[in-house]
C-alpha cells in the first residue's frame, strides 16, 4: 500500500444504476442498504429505539477472490458473496457487525473495545447546532451582544483528543451571525464555545471567554450567478459505462462510491495492444484520511484539527455536482448512495462525474529536421479521462479527479476551493498587530484574521503492477567520478541509477525531495521483452509533512503525516492512514502503526 500526500471507444450506454450488483466491488445497492437495516431490526439484538448506523459498507471479499472472479469466465455472472460491514452505535457501545446479504443472516457481532468512535451522523450535528441555539446561556450571550438570534447559524466540530480521559462522544459548536449573508464562516461570533454530548443531547459546557467585533457584512456574499443548468445524464459516445465499469480508450476501471471515501477506484487495468490483453495497474485507491490542523492555541481554536475522512466521511460530504459548472458538458454522472443514521439509503445524485478532458496539453511531439529534404512534424493532443467528485465539508469544497492518460499514467489530484473559516479580531489593520504575539493569520480585512493551517490529503494505493507481487525500489541517482588514470574522458563526473529493493516497512517511510530518489514500484516476476522489470514510478507533487512536534495531541493522532510516502504490506485491513475509528483517536490504529512491524 502506498499512501501519498500531494497535493473508451465501445458502445453508447446510458447509465442507469443497476440494483443487482455484479461486480464483486460494487458498492451496495439501495436495495441492500435497506436490507441491512431490516436485517438487524428483525434480530431482535438491539432495542430499535436507541440504535444509530454510523458506517454501512461493502464488506469486500478476499482480493485473491475477486482476481480469480475476474480473469475466468464467471465474470458475467453476479459474485457468489454479497457482505456488508456495519458500525452502529446502540446504549453506548460500538458494535461492528459483518452481514452476509445473500443469507440474510448476522455473520458476526463485536462491541469495539478500543479507542475513538466512529463518522458523526449529520442528525447528530443537526441536533447539536439546534441544541446550542436553545441553550439559555447562549441566547443570553446573543443578546448581550445586540444580535438577533434567528440570524445566527451554529455549526459542530468533532474535538479531536488532547490528552483526557475519553468517555462520550462529543462536539464543539461554534457560531456565526448572518444577518443578512450567505457567508457564515466571514461572521464568526468569537469567544462563544459550546460542548455538547451527541448522544445525551446535553450541553455539557459553555464558555463565553471575549468579545471581538462582529466582521462587517459588506463584500461577504459570495454567490454567483449560475448558468441555467439542465440535468440531464449526459452522454459520451466514447465512455462506456456498464454497470460500475467504466471503459475508455486503453483503460478498464472500477468505480464505486461509499460515505467514508467517496470515489473508489478498482481493478485499474490498461490494454497491451501488442500482447492483445488487459495488464492490471491498480487494484483499489481511494482518499484514506484528511488532517487539518489549525495553528491557533487559544481555548476557542486549538482542537480544531480535523480528520474529515474518518470524522465526516467524504462521500457523506459529497455535493450533487451541477453541469457544466463542475463538471463540462461531455460528462457523465453516476449517483450515489449510502445509509443514514436510521439506516434508510440517502441518495445522492450526480455523485461522481466521468469525462473525456481536452485541456490543450500536447501527449507528445516532435520535428525532425535530421532527414534531407523534409521537415517531419509528428505529435497528439492529449486527451484523457477524468472521473471526478467534490467534497463540501464545512467552509471548504475539495475537487477530487482521478485522470487516466492513454500513455498508461495515473495522476491523482485534488484542489481546493470554498471560504475561508476565519476568527474575528478588533484590529482594522495590519499596522496595528506588529507587537501582538497572538495572531495567528493574516488579517484578511477589517475584523477578521484567516488563521494559519494545513490541509493533508492521504490516498490508499493498492498497486498491482502487472500481478499481485510488487517491490518497492529505491532508484537512487549517484554521483560518480570517474577514473582520473582513464584518458578516455575529460570529463570529473557523472550520475548513476543505483537500485535498491526496499525490504523492510520502516525503509519504506520515504521523505520525498531531500535526495535524488526514483520511487518505483516493480513487479520482480516480469520483465519486458528486453529485460527489464516491468514498473510504474510514483511522481510526487511538491512533497509536504507535518511541521507539529511529535508529542503534541493532533500529530499522535495524524503521526503518518509526517512522511509523505508509505509503503507496507498488504493487509486487505489497512485502508484509513488514521485508523478506523477517528473521531478523538490517540493514534493507536493507522499508517505509523503498521509500519512499526
Ligand atoms: C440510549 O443510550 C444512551 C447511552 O448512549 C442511554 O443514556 C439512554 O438511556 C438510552 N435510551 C433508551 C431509550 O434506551
Ligand atoms: C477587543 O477590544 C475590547 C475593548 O477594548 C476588549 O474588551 C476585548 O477583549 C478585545 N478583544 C480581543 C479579542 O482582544
Ligand atoms: C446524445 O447525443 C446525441 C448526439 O449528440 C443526441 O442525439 C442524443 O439525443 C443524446 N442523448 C441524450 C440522452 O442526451
Ligand atoms: C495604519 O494604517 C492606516 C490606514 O492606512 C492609517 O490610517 C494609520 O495612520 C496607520 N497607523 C499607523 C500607526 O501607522
Ligand atoms: C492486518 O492488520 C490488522 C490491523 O492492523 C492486524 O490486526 C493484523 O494482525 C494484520 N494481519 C497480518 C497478517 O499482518
Amino acid at each position: 500500500m502506498i499512501s501519498i500526500t500531494i497535493p473508451l471507444s465501445i458502445l453508447l450506454t446510458i447509465l442507469l444504476q443497476s440494483t443487482v450488483s455484479c461486480h464483486p466491488l460494487d458498492p451496495l445497492t439501495p436495495q441492500e442498504i435497506n436490507k441491512v437495516k431490516l436485517i438487524i431490526h428483525n434480530s431482535h439484538l438491539f432495542s430499535s429505539s436507541n440504535l444509530t448506523f454510523h458506517y454501512v459498507d461493502l464488506e469486500e471479499p478476499k482480493k485473491h477472490q475477486v482476481l480469480k472472479w475476474r480473469s475466468s469466465h464467471k465474470q458475467k455472472e453476479p459474485f457468489p458473496t454479497r457482505r456488508a460491514k456495519v458500525v452502529i452505535r446502540t446504549n453506548g457501545e460500538t458494535h461492528e457487525l459483518v452481514i452476509d446479504l445473500i443469507k440474510s443472516s448476522i455473520v458476526s457481532n463485536e462491541v469495539h473495545k478500543g479507542h475513538g468512535f466512529p463518522p458523526f451522523t449529520f442528525n447528530e450535528l443537526f441536533q447539536a447546532s439546534r441544541l446550542s441555539l436553545k441553550h439559555p446561556k447562549f441566547q443570553d450571550s446573543i443578546l448581550k451582544r445586540g444580535l438577533n438570534l434567528p440570524e445566527v447559524s451554529c455549526l459542530p466540530l468533532s474535538t479531536g483528543w488532547f490528552g483526557e480521559v475519553v468517555r462520550t462522544r462529543v462536539v464543539r459548536v461554534t457560531c456565526f451571525y448572518r444577518g443578512g449573508t450567505s457567508n457564515i464562516w466571514a461572521r464568526p461570533i468569537e469567544g462563544i464555545s459550546l460542548l455538547v454530548d451527541v448522544e445525551k443531547l446535553k450541553v455539557i459546557k459553555y464558555m463565553d471567554r471575549l468579545k471581538a467585533p462582529l466582521p462587517k457584512i459588506e463584500g461577504t456574499d459570495f454567490q454567483s450567478q449560475r448558468p441555467n443548468s439542465v440535468f440531464c445524464k449526459g452522454n459520451n459516445s466514447k465512455i462506456s459505462i456498464n454497470g460500475h465499469e467504466v471503459t475508455w480508450a486503453n483503460w478498464k476501471f472500477h468505480v464505486a462510491f461509499n460515505a467514508r471515501a467517496g470515489v473508489i477506484l478498482s481493478t485499474a487495468s490498461i490494454f497491451d495492444a501488442l500482447k492483445k490483453k488487459f495488464r492490471h495497474v491498480l487494484y483499489r485507491g481511494h482518499v484514506s484520511e484528511t488532517f487539518v490542523p489549525y495553528m491557533d492555541p487559544s481555548p476557542e481554536w486549538y482542537y480544531r484539527t480535523f480528520m474529515d475522512v474518518g470524522e465526516f466521511g467524504f462521500g457523506r460530504s459529497a455535493s450533487s455536482l451541477v453541469p457544466r459548472v463542475d463538471c463540462p458538458e461531455n460528462a457523465v454522472y453516476m449517483d450515489g448512495y449510502m445509509a443514514g443514521a436510521d439506516g434508510e439509503v440517502q441518495k445522492i445524485e450526480r455523485a461522481i462525474c466521468v469525462f473525456e478532458s481536452h485541456a490543450g496539453n500536447i501527449a507528445w511531439r516532435h520535428t525532425e529536421i535530421g532527414v534531407p529534404g523534409k521537415v517531419i512534424i509528428s505529435g497528439e493532443p492529449e486527451i484523457n479521462l477524468v472521473v471526478r467528485m467534490v467534497a463540501t465539508v464545512g467552509n471548504y469544497d475539495y475537487v477530487l479527479d482521478w485522470e487516466f492518460k492513454q500513455s498508461g499514467s495515473i495522476k491523482v489530484g485534488v484542489s481546493l476551493t470554498g471560504v475561508l473559516e476565519m476568527k474575528a479580531s478588533n484590529y482594522t489593520n495590519t499596522n496595528q498587530t506588529t507587537h501582538d504575539n497572538n495572531i495567528y493569520g493574516t488579517l484578511v480585512t477589517e475584523n477578521t484574521i484567516a488563521n494559519n493551517h494545513d490541509h493533508f490529503l492521504t490516498y490508499h494505493l493498492d498497486l498491482d503492477i502487472d500481478g499481485t507481487e510488487n517491490s518497492l525500489v529505491k532508484a537512487n541517482l549517484k554521483t560518480f567520478r570517474t577514473n582520473p588514470k582513464n584518458m578516455i574522458s575529460p570529463r570529473r563526473s557523472f550520475w548513476k541509477v543505483v537500485r535498491e529493493t526496499v525490504k523492510t516497512e520502516s525503509e519504506a517511510r520515504i521523505q520525498v525531495g531531500l535526495k535524488p530518489v526514483e520511487i518505483l514500484i516493480t513487479n520482480p516476476n516480469k520483465k519486458t521483452r528486453i529485460g527489464n522489470y516491468v514498473s510504474y514510478k510514483l511522481i510526487s507533487g511538491k512533497p509536504v509533512i507535518s511541521l507539529l512536534d511529535d508529542d503534541d495531541y493532533p500529530q499522535i493522532r495524524a503521526s503518518y503525516s509526517k512522511y509523505p510516502v508509505w509503503v507496507t504490506c498488504y493487509n486487505e485491513t489497512e485502508r484509513w492512514a488514521g485508523g478506523f475509528y477517528a473521531d478523538r483517536s490517540r493514534g493507536d490504529d493507522g499508517l505509523a502503526v503498521w509500519s512499526r512491524r
